[in-house]
């Protein structure tokens, strides 16, 4: 058991375990750097998921327009499949419950991310080939009131 997983915000101290996350998660990371730089804008929202004082997960989303950008989340291997990815999507909705619209890229071979959406409610939008460094093409996702048929409920 131990103590219960919370949410808040992300600070300057989070992001070498963050990094660390992030470095597990993705074939080519975002630079440490990235989310200090996203820690000084205005438009953009981080928030990390701690059990005591360890990190397990976080979200980094840009709210623009009344639309949001999800930028990047990502759990840590181990905390992984316990509703931790879901959960911090879920915050990001309930942060800006009046959002039109939630836009994501994702590596199109990222099968549990794709599965994290579906289950979301999130549905494909499109595609960019090659858009990744390596050559991978990216899936757009994207969520809306509208597009959601009430199957993320629950
Ligand atoms: C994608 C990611 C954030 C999911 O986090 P998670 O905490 O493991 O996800 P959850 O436990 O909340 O899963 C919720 C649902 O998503 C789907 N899902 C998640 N991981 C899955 C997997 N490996 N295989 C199949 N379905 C999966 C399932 O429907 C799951 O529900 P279930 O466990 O009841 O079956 C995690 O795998 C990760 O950090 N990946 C590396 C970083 C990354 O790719 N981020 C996305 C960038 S676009």
């Amino acid at each position: 058991m131990g103590p219960e997983v919370r949410l808040r915000r992300m600070t300057a101290a989070d992001l070498p375990a963050v990094a660390a996350i992030e470095a597990a998660g993705h074939p080519t990371p975002r630079a440490p750097q990235a989310f200090a730089d996203d820690l000084a804008l205005a438009h953009a929202r981080l928030w990390v998921a701690e059990r005591g004082a360890e990190i397990l997960g976080f979200i980094d989303y840009w709210v623009v327009a009344g639309e949001v950008e999800l930028i990047d989340v990502a759990v840590a291997p181990a905390a992984r499949r316990q509703g931790l990815g879901r959960r911090l999507v879920e915050h990001l909705r309930a942060d800006v419950p009046d959002a039109a619209a939630v836009h994501l890229e994702v590596r199109a071979g990222n099968a549990p991310a794709i599965a994290l959406y579906r289950a979301l409610g999130f549905v494909e939008v499109g595609r960019r080939r090659g858009y990744y460094a390596d050559g991978e093409d990216a899936l757009l996702w994207s969520w809306s009131p509208s597009s959601d048929d009430g199957s993320s409920s629950g």
